[in-house]
């Protein structure tokens, strides 16, 4: 049964068809026609190359830049004054900035940037907490041609100092500190440590926010506020003319290896697709008050904080701290302050709203919102509903998204700016325009209805990855080898009678935990890392409020002895490799892993004996003892 609308199924299904039939028959004439809402300074030659798959590229020969079709457009209409950024502090401070106002912040550290010898193509990565700078400098990153890497600012020194290297930036933006719940993270102390095992970083710039007191290294280290001074405000730096297929940037995510990947898109891809999918989804108008709760260290604060609202003239608003600081209310205070239209967030922040209970958001006027949406997990049906029903009032639609880090954009979510389906709680509804997703059984056969399968998506789409930075062998064996020819993004689907797609979680060794992406094997090798650990294996536990939280196995090495101090140690390392997001839930010591009889660690055992599964078909284990002393400790 469908939730809002309510009318016949088949109208808003024929609309959404007619489209999507045009995108997948006709694809380079449909992309030849949408693209064209940007500005582009040479038009493509070819809409799509496939001469190199499974490495596409699109609007092949066009020239474009992110910084004009996201600034520079505007300015040049009636947009100019209107509010581009609302920015709310944590200490409830608030900063407005218009396109203009934008507009000329970004040509100002742009010339900034080029003064420091930054220029097209070369890597900047900024650790930056949600503050206005963030977005400033990577707009002004694209505007020059840099591409820019954000590591989100809750990442520990370890892995700052492994995204530097990989990316080889030579610029290093940091801030003296962030602020979370009142308490203040040393951002530049972190970022320090980083810097004594990188070599690729020649500067640091550093922008005040905290005032605390930082160590500046002299020649290395500059404070961003005596830099911006000297530069005049009508400093007009000439965007670059970028091929579409130049790296916009780089953002690292978690696989199924130890070591993160460098997920790279392009420009021209890109813009158009987050675009296009920001239209379909919600059809923002000029309006509404846009707010998108991700970090911006992730990309869907790339995609939906940053380039997507400003490619639409949006006001897009950013927050810089905790969801419930200093007290559960504080979003729905935003949200009443600023007249906030569409809220798009996780299914965990709302899980941890509903353990508040409900009073906190019927002391606000909610009245402003018309649309809610959702990304990052499955969402439950529980939350959902409480979603719709306290937040929304049941006035406003649910627009669940599916996508990645790797899609650019929303790849599956009802699109409301087409024709909204009735929608099913948990249900992403159906594909947009131009994604042909499908689900498969392990040979690629479609499955029946309400079957899971594997979510494949069968055509390449404009907001693809371009690849993995430095490593496209990587790209080829993570996404194309599973399914040749087909893009596998590594989750479990199911379509229903009426052909709504299911998202039903990794099928891999990847992790959400609160909707961040984390793989066990990043945690292992952290495991592993402290002398203490001979293996370790980790599978995620079922958690009510963060969806799943990570729990690991260790076996010790001769001479260690398990504690309640040695567990606190090992949580405390994989904080240090990785950061406070990644750290266990707890230790299970144990003498032995189940494996199989070539060795490998039965994951798939552990992980439904943490769920309270059957563990299903084990005659390739090489130990029962090792299962059933396992078995033993989650029994009682
Ligand atoms: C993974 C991608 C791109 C947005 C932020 C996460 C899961 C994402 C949904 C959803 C069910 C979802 C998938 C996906 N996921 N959105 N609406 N329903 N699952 O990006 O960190 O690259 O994670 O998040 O498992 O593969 P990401």
């Amino acid at each position: 049964m469908g939730v809002l609308p309510t009318g016949e199924k088949k109208v808003f299904l024929s609309k959404l068809e007619e489209i999507s039939r045009k995108a997948l028959e006709r694809p380079e004439e449909f992309w030849d026609e949408h693209a064209r809402v940007l500005e582009w300074f040479k038009q493509w030659d070819k809409v799509l190359d496939d001469k190199d798959k499974p490495s596409y590229r699109w609007f092949v020969g066009g020239k474009i830049n992110a910084s004009y079709n996201a600034l520079d457009r505007h300015v040049k209409t009636w947009r100019k004054n209107k509010v581009a950024l609302i920015w709310e502090g944590e200490d409830g401070s608030v900063k407005k900035y218009t396109f203009r106002d934008l507009y000329v912040e970004v040509n100002r550290v742009a010339q900034l940037l080029k003064n420091f010898g930054v220029g097209k193509g070369d890597r900047i990565a900024l650790y930056l907490p949600m503050i206005p700078e963030l977005p400033i400098f990577m707009l002004a990153a694209a505007r020059i041609g840099a591409i820019h890497t954000v590591v989100f600012s809750g990442f520990s020194s370890d892995a700052l100092a492994k995204r530097i290297n990989d990316a080889k930036a030579k610029l290093l933006i940091t801030a003296d500190g962030g602020f979370r719940r009142g308490k203040i993270i040393p951002l530049k102390e972190i970022a320090d440590k980083a810097l004594e095992s990188t070599f690729s970083v020649e500067n640091v710039i550093v922008v005040k926010r905290t005032g605390s007191n930082v160590n500046m290294v002299e020649g290395r280290d500059f404070w961003f506020h005596e830099l911006i001074d000297g530069i005049p405000r009508n400093t007009y730096v000439e965007p670059e003319k970028l091929d579409a297929n130049h790296p916009l940037f780089i953002l690292y995510t978690s696989g199924t290896t130890g070591t993160p990947k460098g997920v790279y898109h392009s420009t021209g891809g890109y813009l158009v697709w987050v675009y296009w999918t920001l239209k379909w989804a919600f059809d923002p108008k000029d309006d509404d008050i846009w707010w998108c709760t991700a970090d911006i260290g992730w990309i869907t604060g790339h995609s939906y904080i940053v380039y997507g609202p400003l490619l639409h003239g949006l006001t897009s608003l950013m927050y810089e701290g905790a969801p419930d600081y200093p007290a559960p209310d504080r979003w729905w205070s935003i949200v009443e302050k600023h007249g906030v239209t569409i809220l798009y967030t996780a299914p965990t922040a709302i899980r941890m709203f509903m353990r508040y209970g409900r009073k906190w958001v019927e002391m606000h006027d909610l009245s402003s919102l018309r649309l809610l949406g959702t990304v990052g997990e499955p969402i439950n049906p529980e939350a959902w509903n409480w979603y719709f029903e306290v937040v929304g009032k049941k006035r406003c639609p649910i627009i669940d998204t599916w996508w990645q880090t790797e899609t650019g954009g929303f790849m599956i979510a009802p699109a409301a700016g087409i024709a909204l389906p009735p929608l099913k709680p948990g249900s992403a509804t159906f594909p947009l325009p131009g994604v042909d997703a499908d689900v498969v059984d392990e040979e690629g056969r479609p499955v029946e209805p309400n079957t899971r399968g594997y979510l494949v998506i069968k055509k390449p789409w404009p907001g693809m990855l371009l690849g993995v930075w430095g490593d496209q062998k990587r790209y080829i064996d993570t996404y194309w080898s599973r399914y040749p020819g087909w893009y596998y993004p590594g989750d479990y689907a199911m379509k229903d009678e009426e052909g709504y797609f299911w998202i039903l979680g990794r099928a891999d060794e990847v992790l959400k935990v609160a909707a961040h992406r984390i793989g066990t094997m990043e945690i292992e090798s952290a495991l592993v890392s402290h002398p203490a650990v001979a293996e370790a294996a980790v599978v995620g536990k079922p958690d009510p409020v963060k969806g799943e939280v990570p729990l690991a196995f260790v076996v010790l090495r001769e001479g260690y002895e398990p504690s309640r101090e040695l567990e606190e140690e090992l949580i405390e390392t994989v904080a240090e490799n990785i950061g406070p997001i990644a750290k266990p839930a707890g230790i299970v010591f144990v003498g032995k892993l189940p494996k199989t009889r070539s060795g490998k660690i039965m994951r798939r055992v552990l992980k439904a004996i943490v769920r309270g599964e059957p563990v299903g078909d084990i005659s390739t284990i090489e130990d029962r003892a090792a299962l059933e002393e396992i078995m033993g400790v989650f029994k009682s």
